[in-house]
């Protein structure tokens, strides 16, 4: 990995255009700002656990007051412990006792344009009618529900109704196939899953029902399905099995008291590709967790929850939809708009139009998106009223200096601060980013760790760089931070500890410059970053080795103009194999799902390797993204590169 990886962030470093243009909070912008100044800084800085105590406290109801602020003993970290409390008391019975009942939750939009109107009483009632269904399936504490959904509410429903009565959810993005689904579900050993007849994408409807159906006869474990009627699809049945959503729902209670829990009782695992071809079960509890993702989605979002409509874009399969649709903005009693679709249906202007329907004034998406929408051009934006948005956010991966001042001017008007937070499925909640209303921002630049938050870049031997390229690392534990790895505790020391000596290793390069501004450079392990989805190399690799015509392939992720990365496949066939590419592309779909759909793939008769049989991945990606290769002399068979690069050759022609 060393070798790769610093060829890796060098390039990156190089790459990096000088950045000199600032952006400080505008008068405007401060004048109604949570954060102004240092303070919050500040406090942090004399004391982080008492900091983080303080905000748990402010910000969370608490059934039970906790003994012990942090129990650390590396790499574990338990928070607020012999504190209970419940997560979904936090985030709908204290907004609805309090006499919020009638704000709106969710303006939910499906595709084809049908809307739902979704207060935090409808909401508190819907989950408690959802747990008291799930407590019927005999879903007890401690149990694992498994949840692949589309973009409806039920989602949401379905997380709170697991987190009412403690069991935990492990939810799977809809786009993964049946066998990921599979993988997923035995290795959490979920009982009941909750799915859907199928959704609207793109204009028609989307089955989701069959990848479903084809997991469970992979995994034994699960005893009930539970099935959203959304998209009307035909769908088969299996007799005692499978339950209709609505039909369980019709009648239950909407009693269903909010037992406390323990502090640090699972709330979810989620699942995420590490630099081998099996998932991660990345671990949250409730406390912690709960305290953290509260805490950024106030400050980082600057939420004034009584006049701000707050819109996420991601989908609730990601970290994303869970820190920061589902816990984060319903803990704060946000407002917020999700949608069903994808932002290209009926036209390109789709999420203009929504935003100006609903005045959303704090907007979160990816720049994967930006770039999107940067492509269709700024007229489609130019033909809505986009003057309610007050702030802009960025997520999932680094944002390229141009596509921010593109957001800021054609999305942002000019006016709208734009926070660039960087984080991951393991920390949980936002880690590094500006607050609108106290930092100046740099276009490209993450800035600074948040309050409470202690970063480090360090070098190959672990010295801290204060200027310059290094290894993001993560010195002091924090509540959102992941409790372990489902099930495999060997290797959450191994991937987050073993490298560097007492610290947390993201897995990230960074840059810092001589302002002390945090600069991501995107990944320094086998892991690429596809559109904001994480996808490990060795995943790709191992889908396509598991079809008949493939002896073996090479995965590298190189540079995409809009999707960040894009998946390059080399592969060689077995002797006398025959097989077109499309198959090949369509075969990974199915092992993982869609997203992991090599880009290109080029059929090779050998691949670079060096002379004790390692394939030069670097080299693979050089080639790729068309650079000149330097020294091959440790090939053991150089002509190999240039039968490589022909190939490259004739594909960019096509
Ligand atoms: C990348 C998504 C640069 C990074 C929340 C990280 C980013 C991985 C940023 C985690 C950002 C996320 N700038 N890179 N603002 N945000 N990343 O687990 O490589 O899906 O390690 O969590 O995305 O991806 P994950």
């Amino acid at each position: 990995m060393a070798e790769a990886g610093d060829n890796e962030r060098h390039d990156a470093i190089d790459a990096l255009m000088e950045e000199s243009r600032t952006f400080p909070p505008s008068e405007d912008f401060k004048a109604n700002a949570l954060v102004v100044g240092t303070y919050l800084y500040d406090e942090a800085a004399e004391d982080d656990e008492a900091f983080w105590a303080r905000q748990s406290a402010d910000l969370l109801d608490w059934a039970e007051p906790w003994d012990t602020i942090l129990d650390w003993e590396l790499p574990y970290s338990k928070w607020f412990t012999g504190g209970k409390l419940n997560v979904s008391y936090n985030c709908l019975d204290r907004h609805v006792l309090a006499g919020r009942g009638d704000r709106v939750a969710f303006h939910w939009e499906g595709e084809p344009g049908d809307t739902r109107t979704i207060t935090y009483g409808d909401l508190l009632d819907e989950v408690c009618q959802f747990s008291n269904v799930l407590k019927d399936l005999g879903v007890e504490r401690g149990d694992r529900v498994n949840i692949y959904l589309p973009m409806i509410p039920e989602a949401a429903v379905a997380m709170l109704a697991c987190a009412r009565i403690g069991a935990a959810h492990s939810v799977v993005f809809g786009g993964f196939s049946a066998q990921s689904l599979a993988d997923r579900i035995n290795d959490a050993e979920a009982k009941v899953l909750v799915t859907a007849d199928g959704s609207y994408r793109r204009g028609s409807v989307f089955p989701l029902k069959p990848a479903a159906d084809e997991a469970c006869t992979n995994a034994p474990s699960i005893e009930h399905v539970v099935v959203v009627k959304r998209g009307g699809n035909d769908v088969e049945w299996v007799e005692g099995r499978d339950k209709w959503y609505h039909d369980l729902i019709d009648g239950a209670s909407t009693e269903c008291p909010a037992e406390p829990m323990d502090s640090e009782q699972l709330l979810f695992l989620l699942y995420t590709s590490g630099t081998t071809g099996k998932p991660k079960g990345i671990m949250h509890t409730t406390g912690g967790y709960l305290t953290h993702v509260t805490y950024t989605h106030k400050y980082v979002f600057d939420l004034h929850p009584e006049s701000d409509v707050f819109w996420c874009t991601a989908d609730v399969g990601w970290i994303t939809g869970h820190s920061y649709i589902v816990y984060g903005p319903l803990s704060n009693g946000a407002t917020q708009v999700m949608y069903e679709g994808v932002p290209n249906h009926p036209g390109n202007d789709r999420f203009w139009e929504i935003v100006e329907k609903y005045g959303v004034t704090i907007f979160y998406t990816a720049p994967t998106a930006i770039r999107t929408f940067m492509k269709w051009g700024a007229t489609e934006p130019a033909k809505h009223d986009l003057s309610s948005l007050r702030l802009l956010g960025t997520v999932g991966e680094p944002i390229n200096p141009e596509a921010w001042m593109w957001y800021q001017e054609h999305i942002g008007g000019g006016r709208c601060p734009i926070v660039d937070t960087w984080w991951q499925t393991e920390t949980g909640g936002i880690m590094i980013s500006p607050l609108p209303g106290a930092t100046t921002t740099k276009p490209g630049s993450a800035t600074f760790p948040l309050p409470g938050v202690s970063s480090e870049l360090i070098d190959d031997e672990g010295k801290r760089v204060d200027v310059g390229g290094g290894y993001l690392t993560l010195t002091r534990p924090w509540p959102g931070m992941l409790r372990g790895i489902w099930g495999d505790p060997e290797r959450y020391l191994e991937t987050y500890w073993s490298r560097f000596e007492g610290r947390y290793f993201a897995g990230d390069g960074a840059k810092l410059d001589d302002d002390g501004y945090l600069w991501l450079l995107g990944r320094v392990d086998d892991v690429m970053n596809v559109s904001g989805h994480r996808i490990s190399t060795t995943e790709v690799e191992s889908a396509l080795v598991s079809h008949p015509a493939v002896a073996e392939a090479a995965v590298v992720g190189a540079a995409d103009a809009t999707t960040g990365q894009a998946i390059i496949a080399y592969v060689i066939l077995r002797g006398g194999q025959d097989v077109d590419v499309e198959s090949l592309r369509s075969h990974v779909a199915g092992e993982i799902g869609a997203i992991a759909k090599p880009k290109m793939i080029f059929i090779t008769p050998d691949l670079p390797k060096t002379r004790s049989g390692k394939i030069m991945r670097r080299l693979l990606r050089d080639v790729a993204e068309g650079r000149n290769i330097g020294d091959t002399t440790t090939l053991a068979d150089e002509s190999i590169v240039d039968e490589l690069r022909a190939r490259a050759a004739i594909s960019t022609d096509d």
